[in-house]
């Protein structure tokens, strides 16, 4: 005897994450391969951006190329180069830069570059730099008002591009735009920004581009999903290639009027914790700061510790919470009072629950996922958002468990290549002069002199 009274203890298991995301690596295959079957012959950029949209881009990444992907799309090069890292030697491109990007890391990584303007002539002299030819995508701007070269500017960008293939500094492999509301399929400004993608293509081709060798590319998920059901949304030119993100892992752009299922798809996403206490409370009780919620009758109160510093938004009060408990059946309820950085409180609705036998402490406790879980949109509505954004902002706090997937067993591996892109005085001094002529001039003049004599003046690292 301890003489210490006997208090309820629920299971303990500290062995499995207190928070996790679970993310069903089938699910994304099944996304993929249904996506593959929608777009025939064409190419699938998977769209890995932001970590995989919060699930883990390495992991993602295979699953992805296991089912069919033929390409990966990041938005910036780091993200790319980080991939390359995890052992991920597909093919990538990344496209939106700053003058801080590592386009030499980038070049020999290969990794393909997007090039909207400046950013083309950055390209070109990195590598010259590393004495590579990059892989160039040219970005064009049909109406999105992002990055992308303007109408105007772009036949300026195809002759400097050509003039950079011709040196042997880039070879152009594409040609892509972005769609600004391909998520409102029965909008016409979609097929206003296709036709205008296509001109631009045949201007490219006028101008000298070999239209054979490009990719040109222009449909996101909503536009690749929209394209498959012709009969509500007529015909949309998916053209060589699209980039999919959202629909990868398993969500509807079109919420609310398609769901995922109705569209083929897969949530592949759950995220989760457990109850972490339970307790009865009097009518008048207040919850959580500003006690913006007072129960209205006595009632059991559960905490769910999960918060802002997990990526749930701060402002989704009555978004949905799906609980398990041992003893009762799973139910649906309500978040209420404000969610805090760490936390966040579930009414059960009546007086009681606290009661062991029903086990709601320590119950798992899911905020999305598919199935029976609430819908990941629930969420996006109580806080106003989207779904991309939801699963998006989830935190590192939160822990990622992987399953299935056909190539899961193999164990990824972290493995950076280091000073693989020293800082190239030669490379930043010709950057900031900024004179195309004369930087082209030295170059096949630089060129010339290396073809005629053995001479090795030009500094090439790890040449
Ligand atoms: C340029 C570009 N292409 C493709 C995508 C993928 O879009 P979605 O997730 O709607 O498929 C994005 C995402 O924002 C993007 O920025």
């Amino acid at each position: 005897m301890t003489g210490i009274d006997e208090i309820y203890l629920p299971e303990l298991n500290p062995f499995e994450p207190e928070r996790y995301a679970l993310i069903d690596l089938d699910a994304v295959e099944s996304n993929v391969r249904h996506i593959k079957s929608l777009i025939g012959d064409r190419s699938l950029i998977a769209i890995i951006k932001a970590d995989a949209y919060g699930h883990g881009a390495p992991q993602i990444a295979r699953a992805a190329l296991a089912a069919g992907a033929d390409m990966l799309g990041l938005v910036h090069a780091a993200e790319a180069i980080e991939l390359r890292d995890w052992g991920i030697d597909a093919p990538m491109i990344a496209w939106l830069h700053t003058p801080h990007t590592d386009f030499m890391r980038a070049i020999l990584r290969d990794i393909a570059l997007g090039a909207s303007g400046w950013d083309l002539d950055a390209i070109a002299r990195a590598a010259r730099s590393v004495g590579m030819r990059a892989r160039v995508h040219l970005k064009l701007d049909t109406g999105l008002g992002r990055n992308g070269s303007t109408l105007e500017d772009w036949p300026k960008l195809v002759q400097r591009a050509l003039k950079y293939q011709d040196a042997g500094l880039i070879s152009v492999e594409g040609i892509f735009s972005h769609l600004a509301v391909a998520d409102e399929p029965w909008n016409a400004e979609t097929t206003v920004q296709i036709a205008r993608l296509l001109e631009a293509v045949r201007d490219a081709e006028e101008l000298g581009l070999d239209r054979e060798k490009l990719m040109v590319h222009l449909a996101n998920s909503p536009a690749t999903l929209a394209a498959s059901i012709p009969s509500h949304y007529g015909e949309l030119a998916l053209e060589d290639a699209v980039r999919c993100g959202l629909a990868l892992y398993g969500l509807s752009p079109f919420y609310p009027h398609h769901s995922a299922e109705e569209l083929g798809l897969k949530p592949a996403m759950t995220v989760g914790t457990f109850v972490s206490a339970v307790k009865e409370v009097p009518a008048g009780q207040g919850v959580s700061y500003g006690l913006r919620y007072q129960t209205e009758k006595p009632t059991t109160l559960a905490l769910i510790p999960m918060g802002y510093a997990d990526g749930v938004p701060r402002v989704a009060e009555n978004a949905p919470v799906r609980l398990y408990p041992a003893g009762a059946p799973a139910r649906t309820v309500r978040v209420v009072g404000r969610i805090a950085m760490d936390q966040m409180v579930v009414d059960l609705g009546e007086p009681g629950l606290s009661d062991p036998s029903y086990g709601y402490l320590g119950a798992r406790a899911v905020l999305f996922g598919a199935g029976e879980d609430p819908a990941v949109e629930e969420w996006a509505d109580a806080a106003g958002t989207i779904n991309y954004e939801i699963v998006t902002r989830i935190s590192s706090r939160v822990e990622r468990i992987y399953t299935g997937g056909s190539e899961h067993s193999e164990e990824l591996l972290y493995d950076p290549i280091q000073d693989e892109s020293p800082i190239d005085e030669e490379f930043l001094a010709a950057w900031s002069e900024w004179h195309d002529e004369e930087f082209l001039a030295a170059w096949s003049e630089r060129h010339q002199e290396d073809n005629t004599s053995d001479s090795d003046t030009e500094s090439t690292p790890n040449a």
